[in-house]
């Protein structure tokens, strides 16, 4: 790992030091404060061109998936059955444009993949959360890229892991900007007002960051409302999303990996089923 992880910025190599106690203390913090945190070129130079220039190589197997999406596209079962306005979040969707480079079809010898497979990965993450973190092992899921075109871009939503690791491969031109409002909602509460008013284009509450390539990104997607804005210029926004989980052996559902990467996902499982029945 060290051709890949930037260790002279990172102490990840030794997480039982002093320094590293006291990097991951800061890091805990500011997750608590924000819901996100940042790891500026934590990947070394040399290693990003190559990661970037190797997605690059398949990013023409990305597929579109949805491109009309609820903010809550992962929990189907919110609000069923009830008599709700229009206007409700639970009613509305946002424009999605963007497609995705399934795990199966990015090669094990590809960095990402090395860097996604690494034990120093999940000791990171497992020092920040304190919990045993294990790796997504969705055979499709588990480790993407997404590729947005010039016009892309992800609507409103929340996630469905309550950790979400991203490293940003190649930065659009201008726009492709990560915006989000942390902790606008919680296990208690939906707060459906002030998600609301996020979708009417009140951006008061919410923040935003303008990620160079190389940055690694830790993020509380499932609590915090955010989106990307539309990518400007002629350059393609690739971003890696690498899936860990505090679940051992956790694998994603089969209906929503045909939506996000195609019928092959379907014509591929009947022959050669991964996922339970
Ligand atoms: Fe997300």
């Amino acid at each position: 790992m060290a051709q890949i992880i930037n260790y002279d910025l990172y102490p990840i190599d030794d997480l039982y030091t002093d320094t590293a106690r006291q990097w991951i203390s800061t890091i805990k913090t500011q997750l608590d404060k924000d819901g996100s945190c940042l790891f500026p070129h934590f990947v070394i130079p040399e290693a990003l061109d190559t990661m970037t220039d190797q997605a690059k190589s398949i990013a023409h197997l990305a597929y579109p998936g949805p491109t009309e999406v609820s903010p809550y596209f992962f929990n189907y079962k919110l609000g069923e059955g009830q008599d709700l306005p229009a206007s409700h979040p639970l009613k509305r969707k946002g424009k999605r444009k963007l497609a995705q480079v399934a795990t199966d079809l990015i090669p094990d010898d590809f960095l990402l993949s090395q860097l996604f497979h690494s034990p120093e990965m999940r000791q990171l993450l497992s020092a920040i959360i304190d919990q045993p973190v294990y790796r997504n092992e969705d055979p499709y899921q588990s480790l993407n890229i997404s590729v947005m075109d010039p016009g892309g871009c992800q609507q409103w939503h929340f996630d469905s892991g309550t950790m979400v690791t991203t490293l940003l491969l190649q930065e659009p031109e201008a726009g492709g900007v990560f915006e989000y409002s942390p902790g606008i909602r919680s296990d208690d509460d939906e707060n459906f007002g002030a998600v609301e008013a996020i979708l009417d284009g009140d951006l008061s509450s919410v923040k935003r960051n303008n990620l160079k390539a190389g940055t690694l990104s830790l993020f509380r997607g499932h609590y915090s409302l955010h989106r990307v804005t539309e990518v400007e210029g002629n350059q393609q926004r690739l971003q890696a999303i690498l899936g860990y989980t505090t679940r051992l052996g956790h694998i994603g559902n089969k209906e929503s990996s045909i939506l996000h990467y195609g019928p092959r996902v379907a014509e591929t499982e009947s022959r050669h089923p991964r996922y339970p029945d």
